[in-house]
């Protein structure tokens, strides 16, 4: 099938489904003793968060936050606060679900909002790690993958609100930027 918007396939169903896996275990393994509050980051985390859940073995609550801070392919430096938890995260171990962590703008910003409400723990899983993009100095816990700094668009991320329901994970062909 011909698709025009997409110079490749980076990550496939399957690959995803492998990575969900191996994330899930470890959580699974890390927090058996906690009080896990899974927080994922509307919207880009929501197939990630969804396969991710499955894989977690563990009595846990879920919860989302929602901010914007881009538009287009480049951020605008500007983190602007959307949504808040309805679940109250003090003294609870929240693991942060994200679906890329770029320059770290979003999620400096976020852990340190949960931070300042007193939590037991708050840690970072990201499905994907743009680590060459990076503007603070933020890691995440868990990563699914690591991959260049190239724009990715599908399973939650986005091109101008586009493209979140693909199955897999593509590269964006420029000719729809430049256009
Ligand atoms: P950061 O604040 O620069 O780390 O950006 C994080 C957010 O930027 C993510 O939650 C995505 O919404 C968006 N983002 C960063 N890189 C990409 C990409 O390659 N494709 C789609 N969205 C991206
Ligand atoms: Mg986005």
């Amino acid at each position: 099938m011909e698709k025009d918007f997409l110079e490749k396939v980076l990550i496939d169903e399957e690959e995803i489904k492998q990575i969900c896996k191996r994330l899930g275990a470890q959580i699974t393994e890390d927090y058996k003793d906690k009080n896990l509050l899974v927080v994922g980051i509307l919207k880009g985390s929501v197939p990630f968060l969804a396969d991710l859940i499955k894989n977690i073995d563990l009595q846990c609550q879920i919860d989302f936050m929602s901010v914007s801070s881009y538009s287009g392919t480049q951020t605008t430096g500007s983190v602007s606060f959307k949504k808040d938890l309805d679940i109250n995260p003090e003294g609870r171990d929240i693991l942060i679900v994200e679906d890329i962590l770029d320059s770290g703008l979003t999620l400096s910003y976020l852990k340190n909002v949960l931070i300042a409400r007193n939590p037991a723990s708050v840690k970072i899983c990201t499905f994907l790690d743009k680590p060459e993009n990076r503007k603070v100095d933020i890691t995440a816990e868990y990563i699914g993958k690591s991959i260049p700094n190239e724009f990715v668009i599908g399973y939650g991320l986005d091109y101008n609100e586009n493209y979140r329901n693909l199955s897999y994970v593509g590269v964006l062909s420029p000719k729809i930027y430049s256009e």
